[in-house]
């Protein structure tokens, strides 16, 4: 039997559609291999995001070289697939910088995969051309689910933020319909999986079309999936927030499948930086965001992303950033520094913040939020709370889960716990997980 390696970096859609991949090798007779020497076909499902994210695919390609000729010397055949945003930015530079890529394939077109590994037997192939069919109208899905799976429902970015390649990696804003989603999801829970994150670069700007063919809202979509026997827990990321619509805020106090979780990238404290970063919202309305959402649900925990070091950032502007998490609070949060990308307006600027700059800045916030997370994550050490159980743990006998908060657990109990809730309460938070003990019934009642 032929086997393919798939490997994802960058986002959750990113793993997503990786997942989709090798449903599609897999209909198409490939075994899924987690050993990259034994691959018939490797994919590389790449991240433009960031400077160091695109480096990857270029050295992990040089790598790839050395094996496929080491293979072709024992008489195999490998190909050898570029995909994902780097794909979709870079194409054809992509056969010329690395000889030993055979197709490269976009984001809106790796449904074509099949085809096109056939079509690399004679010539190397590119297709990044944003096709008129739909990819998911043409996908495979496989018949198990993790408990907790990823379901794309809107893809693509019409902000335009200054610094950020996603609009012309992933396109316009495209959001998928309501029936398309269920019929997924229905699926998805028929293989076991007990939670859904809903997820799309801009999620909270979903506006797919309802059974009428009028487009609904995320919330009037979460309610229509809440429904699905079986499935019990909901969420939902990326968003900006000014997609934050009231009822949006609202289904937070409302849907009761919602986890008490919300990431809601802000990048800047700077109301300057937020205007040169084209954000259309100032420090002070993301503020007042995050009130209205901790009216509705006081116990919601939040998570945000930051860009320090964006070009004419001032220490004064960096300091604003300081306060916005000191005086809001995150239970987690990614930062990173900026870094030009070829293509976007910020990437023209002259302005640039020194990287010795930059480092700094990055380790003073990491440290702060680090604090705040690790505060979090304390914070639940002698409550009890309900785990989904969605694998087996580090240690025999262990099982692995997380809070409605999003935080990893490890605790004592059978593989039979796994796709169900479990109260626990927690003893000890490491760094990474927390370590708890189920609740039984007489411990609950004693
Ligand atoms: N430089 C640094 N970080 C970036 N992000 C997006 N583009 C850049 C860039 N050019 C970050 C943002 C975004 C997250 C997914 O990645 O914080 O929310
Ligand atoms: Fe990029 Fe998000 Fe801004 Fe869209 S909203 S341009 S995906 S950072």
């Amino acid at each position: 039997m032929k086997k393919a390696f798939v490997k994802s970096y960058g986002c959750q859609m990113n793993a997503y559609d990786a997942g989709r991949m090798s449903d599609l090798l897999a209909s198409q007779g490939y075994a899924a291999t987690e050993s990259v020497e034994e691959a018939d076909v490797v994919v590389l499902n790449t991240c433009h995001i960031r400077e160091k994210a695109a480096d990857k695919v270029y050295s992990e390609l040089g790598r790839l070289r050395v094996l496929k000729t080491a293979r072709a010397e024992a008489g195999l055949d490998t190909r050898i697939v570029v995909a994902g945003c780097v794909a979709q930015a870079e194409g054809k530079e992509i056969l010329a910088r690395a000889p030993s890529v055979d197709v490269v394939v976009g984001p809106q077109n790796y449904h074509r995969l099949p085809d096109l590994l056939t079509r690399s037997a004679s010539t190397r192939v590119v297709d990044t051309e944003f096709p008129v069919e739909d990819k998911f109208d043409h996908l495979p899905i496989r018949r198990t689910a993790a408990v907790s799976s990823f379901l794309t429902v809107q893809e693509g970015c019409d902000k335009f933020c200054a610094f950020c390649v996603v609009p012309y990696t992933r396109g316009a804003e495209v959001s998928r319909s309501v029936e398309a989603i269920l019929d997924e999801a229905r699926k998805l829970v028929r293989g076991g999986a007990r939670e859904l994150t809903l997820i799309g670069q801009n999620v909270n700007a979903y506006h797919g079309a309802g059974a009428d063919g009028v487009p609904v809202t995320l919330p009037a979509l979460m309610r229509a999936l809440e429904s699905i026997p079986g499935l019990l827990r909901l969420r939902y990321t990326t968003s900006h927030p000014n997609d934050m619509a009231d009822d949006l805020v609202r289904a937070h106090g409302e849907i009761a499948a919602l986890m008490p979780y919300l990431h809601l990238p802000v990048q800047s404290g700077s109301t300057r930086v937020l205007q040169a970063m084209n954000r259309k919202h100032t420090g002070d309305e993301y503020r007042r965001l995050i009130e209205r959402v901790r009216r509705v649900r006081p116990d919601i925990a939040l998570s945000s992303d930051f860009i320090v070091g964006f070009p004419g950032e001032t220490d004064v502007e960096f300091d604003e950033t300081m306060r916005l998490v000191a005086e809001i609070g995150f239970a987690s949060a990614y930062s990173f520094k900026y870094s030009p990308r070829p293509g976007t307006p910020a990437a023209e600027r002259e302005d640039a913040v020194p990287e010795a700059v930059k480092s700094e800045r990055l380790a003073a916030l990491q440290a702060l939020l680090d604090d705040q997370r690790h505060a979090f994550n304390a914070s639940a050490v002698g409550h009890v709370v309900e785990v989904l159980v969605e694998k087996a743990g580090r240690h025999p006998g262990q099982v692995a889960g997380k809070t409605p908060h999003l935080l990893p657990v490890q605790f004592d109990a059978p593989a039979a716990t796994i796709g169900t809730v479990v109260p626990v309460r927690v003893v000890r938070a490491g760094s990474n997980s927390l370590f708890g003990e189920a609740v039984t019934d007489e411990a609950a009642a004693a």
